[in-house]
């Protein structure tokens, strides 16, 4: 072969290569998307079943929680990133779960999310989902299962409690349990992330 030849091939290679890594990547990010999708609408539909099936899909899909909890951050203009709120990407920065519990935790609701209850409730049943995720993964840190259970319980009870107060409506309800919610979020990072 002569060398162009030879570094065609090679681009070649490097290049296909590329496009399956990366193509298998957005698959896997796919389908933990849609999973945790799924145990979203277990956990608003059939919640006694959540953690059962929670544990079935982390025992045979070992998600990594990094791309799980993941799907917390912002979702981008262009629909790329975390879930966001409500069909429509924004791309503002509190159209994304972690950032709308921090300012629902900070300032309460706006008239917008008392008017949009239901993006809201879809959200904290995907926390709710991700919590159950997080429940069955477990640490491999040495001595610390506990802890790890007990972030992992404020952070379902908190998604289940602040869904309550927005289905309430009650402003001052509705900041206080953002608050708990947020706080598991903020302990269990310090501890573990
Ligand atoms: C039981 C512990 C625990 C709780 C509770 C928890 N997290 Fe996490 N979170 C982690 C760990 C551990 C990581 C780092 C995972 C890694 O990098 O492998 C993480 C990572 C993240 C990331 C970064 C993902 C990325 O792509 O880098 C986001 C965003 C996040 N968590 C949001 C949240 C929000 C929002 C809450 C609360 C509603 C929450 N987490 C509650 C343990 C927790």
């Amino acid at each position: 072969m002569r060398s162009y030849q030879r570094w065609a091939a090679c681009a070649a290679v490097v290049g296909l290569g590329i496009i399956l890594t990366t193509g298998r990547a957005d698959d896997d990010d796919k389908k933990i998307r849609d999973k945790v999708e799924e145990l979203a609408g277990v956990a608003a539909k059939k919640p006694d079943d959540l953690q059962k099936k929670a544990e079935a899909w982390v025992k045979e899909a070992k998600p990594d929680l990094e791309d799980v909890m993941g799907l917390l951050k912002k979702r981008m203009k262009d629909g790329s990133g975390g879930f966001g709120i409500g069909k429509t990407a924004t791309g503002k920065l509190d159209d994304g779960i972690e950032a709308r519990i921090e300012k629902l935790a900070k300032a309460g609701p706006s008239d917008g999310d008392l008017m949009n209850k239901a993006d809201l409730i879809q959200a904290l049943n995907r926390t709710r989902a991700i919590a159950a995720i997080a429940k069955a993964s477990g640490t491999n840190k040495a001595g610390a299962a506990a802890k790890w259970q007990d972030f992992v319980k404020r952070m379902a009870e908190g998604s289940d409690d602040l869904s309550k107060a927005i289905e309430s409506g009650k402003a001052k309800e509705i900041k206080k349990a953002a608050n708990n919610l947020h706080s598991s979020c903020v302990d269990c990072h310090a501890e573990f992330r």
